[in-house]
């Protein structure tokens, strides 16, 4: 029997009995805001918290490899795909406010779309992510990057995250992680089951009025209408990216179909048919334009995966 033969009788046996969709062959360009990726040969999809932690435990005990995806916003993944088995926790998409004003804590489950928690927050009248409008992703990959934009930060609303570390299942408490600028302080492996996040009760015209002034500010200078994963680049120190990439001339700059936006240079934008590999290459003449004149070095805020499931 080949090895592969071997690994795909393999995760069906080990996840036997589970209530778990497994879907088979994925393009995980389809799963990526920017549309580049390619196959994976398992992607497993629980639709509950316990079924979740059941299949992490399975997987861990039988040492397969897996990656959990959350709205693969921020992700750039091989052209060639990766060998590892997909979590997909899309389905864990629970919601809960408990408590009264003046403040709520809201249970949201990772797989919950940021967007839909900004919407909810603002016709409830809960301050506290107006300035997450617009940022696409699921709230566990936002809890992992520390997402944020217009001074807000999701870490600065979160109250606590329940984790599953190394096989364990633990309630990681704020003061207990050092999160920092796009960065939730846990650890790479960490499977984020859900979040608690405390918000402050007004009223949802004060909200709405930010979210929209903010989202117009995006419109403006941002480009929303096409594939991206957000900013490619992390703000150095007191410094902008993007105006760092734009002064050193990259806007434009293309590589296959790959495209550094013209509305702001810390986007790369597909123009289509774009791959990683030309994303890659980009990023490094980039970077290396900016060292050159700027002598400062650009660091990923993208999450890029390797084939082997590593991600940089
Ligand atoms: N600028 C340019 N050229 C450009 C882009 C920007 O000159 O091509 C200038 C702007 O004119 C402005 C300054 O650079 O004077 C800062 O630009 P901007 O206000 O757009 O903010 P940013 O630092 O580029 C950060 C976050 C964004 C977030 C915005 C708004 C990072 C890496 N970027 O961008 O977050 O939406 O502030 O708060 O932290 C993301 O994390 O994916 C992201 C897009």
């Amino acid at each position: 029997m080949s090895q592969q033969v071997h690994r795909e009788m393999n995760l069906l046996e080990i996840l036997e009995g589970l209530n778990v969709e497994i879907r088979e062959q994925e393009l995980l360009k389809d799963y990526t805001t920017l549309k580049i990726g390619g196959m994976v040969r398992y992607m497993v999809v629980p639709e509950d918290v316990q079924t979740a932690t059941e299949v992490v435990k399975r997987l861990r005990e039988s040492s397969v490899d897996f990656f959990v995806l959350g709205g693969g916003s921020n992700l750039l993944v091989p052209d060639s795909g990766i060998e590892c088995v997909v979590l997909l926790l899309r389905g864990l998409k629970n919601i809960q406010i408990l408590g009264q004003a003046p403040s709520v804590v809201v249970y949201a489950e990772s797989g919950v779309a940021l967007q839909g928690l900004v919407s909810l927050a603002m016709k409830q009248g809960l301050s506290g992510l107006e300035g997450l409008v617009g940022i696409p992703g699921s709230l566990g990959g936002a809890v992992f990057g520390n997402a944020g934009a217009f001074g807000y930060e999701i870490m600065n609303v979160v109250e606590e995250i329940d984790i599953l570390r190394k096989g364990s299942r633990m309630v990681i408490k704020k003061e207990d992680l050092s999160y920092g600028y796009r960065d939730g302080g846990l650890l790479e492996g960490d499977v984020i089951l859900s979040t608690r996040l405390r918000l402050e009760v007004t009223e949802p015209e004060r909200i709405k009025r930010k979210m929209i002034e903010y989202l117009n500010i995006k419109k403006q200078t941002q480009p929303l209408d096409e594939p991206s994963a957000g900013c490619v680049f992390k703000n150095p120190p007191g410094e902008s990216a993007g105006r760092l990439i734009d002064l050193a001339g990259c806007k434009g700059l293309t590589k296959g179909d790959i495209q550094v936006s013209t509305k702001h240079a810390n986007f790369f934008v597909n123009k289509g048919q774009g791959r990683a590999e030309d994303f890659i290459a980009l990023m490094d003449e980039v970077r290396e334009r900016v060292l050159r004149i700027f002598s400062i070095e650009l660091e990923p805020e993208i999450r890029i995966l390797t084939k082997g499931c590593t991600s940089k």
